[in-house]
This record gives C-alpha cells, structure tokens and sequence, in this order.
C-alpha cells in the first residue's frame, strides 16, 4: 500500500487545433506571397486583404493569450509566463512593421512594387519562423506545465471565457482555418464540443459557412458522419460555394 497518490494530470489541450489552422493561414499567405508579381491589381488588393484579416486574427488570439491564459498561468505559477509575455511583444513589433511593408508596397509602382512585395514576403517569413517556434513551445513545453497546474474542467473553463466572447464572424473566421487544418477526429471532437455548448443557430452556420465550403465533399461527409448527422447534398453545395 502507497502513501503516494499520483499527482492528478489534466489532458485538455485548447492549444491544438487553433494553432493548426493559424499554422494553416501563415503557409497559405507565404506561399501567394511569394508568387505573386504585384501586376494584377485584384490579386494584390485579395491578398492584401486576407493577410490584414490574419494580423488582426494573430493579434486577437495573442491578446485573449494574454488575458486568459497567462494570468491564470501566472496566479499558479508567478514568473512562468514571462517568457511568453517577451514572445508576444516580439509579434506586435512584427505586426506594425508588417502593416509599415504592406502600405510600402500599395504605394509603389512597377519595378518598385515588385521588390516592396519581396520585403513584405522575407518579412512575413521571419515572423512565421518566430511564431512556429513559439506556438511549439506552447504545445511543448506550457501546456504540460498548465496540465500539471489545472484540471480539465478549469482549463475549459479558460477556453470557454475565450470562445463565448467570439461573435458569429470571428467564430466562422477561425473555424474556417481549424476545421481543414485539423485530422478527421480532432474535427468531430471540436464540432461535437461546439455543438453541445453553443446555440443551434451558431452551430448550424458553422457547419454550412465553415465547415462545408473548407473540406472536400468526402471530408465533411465524413464530419457529418461521425457526429451522428443525416448526409448532406454535399457535393452540390461544395461545387457551388467554391466555384
Ligand atoms: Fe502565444
């Protein structure tokens, strides 16, 4: 007979799929960056766009970081997230100087343009190559410091106070980078977890302008499968919405 009781050890991992699908969005906007020649005017002005739409998603996902899971860290473990506090502050550096390069390339023309875009493209790059590393060492090297520190009802709680305070946009938003960037199981668990918890309505569209439009026909077929739901007219609506 053991004195010793084993420590008890929490699993819930709210880092996973979201850094997935921002993992997702960075390669996606790296690769259009780097092949894009700043000649055609729609193409530019999308990309343009879409990587404004990822900073201003970057920057809401480090600040509900901030407020959430690093002052809970803090309150168990005073000092532990320091370093990820010096991580974020590098990225808002990055964000500005990014916002600085993309104004540089929609004012230059040309040749000038072309090599403004390559700016933006080498310095997206280290940005990426910073967050890779960071978001790693949050899965690596945090989130078991957190698991050892929280049960799993406390660590949902956290996320819950995060995702409760999405609208309907921001939701669709991110579940458009997390469902495509997740394996097929992470997928029916963050769908099932998404329906138990939020209003029909919010469910149904994330399914619909989410879910449908970001997987093949055979992939969400697949999702709809396992959370117990009829099959939809998946490959009508796929080849409508993606054409
Ligand atoms: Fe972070």
């Amino acid at each position: 007979m053991s004195f010793i009781k084993a420590k008890p050890q929490a699993r819930y991992d709210f880092y996973g799929k979201i850094h997935k699908g921002l993992r997702l969005a960075q390669s996606q906007l790296l690769v259009r960056l780097g092949a894009c020649g700043g000649d055609d005017a729609v193409e530019l002005a999308l990309l343009l766009a879409d990587l404004a739409g990822f900073l201003g998603m970057a920057e809401h996902h480090l600040e509900n970081e901030d407020r959430w899971i690093h002052t809970a860290l803090e309150a168990r473990a005073p000092g532990a997230a320091r370093g990820l506090a010096q991580d974020h502050a590098h990225h808002h550096h990055a964000f500005e100087e990014l916002k600085t390069l993309m104004s540089g390339v929609r004012a230059a023309d040309g040749e000038n343009r072309a090599r403004a875009l390559h700016l933006l493209y080498l310095r997206f790059s280290r940005f990426m190559a910073a967050d890779l590393e960071h978001m790693a060492e949050e899965e690596q090297l945090i989130l078991p410091v957190l698991q050892s520190l929280f049960t799993d009802e406390e660590l949902m709680g956290v996320e819950g106070e995060i995702v409760s305070r999405l609208d309907l946009d921001e939701t669709i938003a991110f579940a458009r980078l997390m469902i495509p960037a997740s394996n097929p199981a992470e997928r029916v668990d963050w769908a099932a977890g998404m329906r138990a918890a939020a209003p029909p309505e919010v469910f149904d569209a994330v399914m619909s302008l989410a879910a449908q439009p970001s997987l093949t026909p055979a992939a969400y077929a697949q999702l709809r499968e396992g959370l117990g739901l009829e099959p939809a007219q998946a490959e009508l609506s796929w080849g409508r919405t993606r054409s």
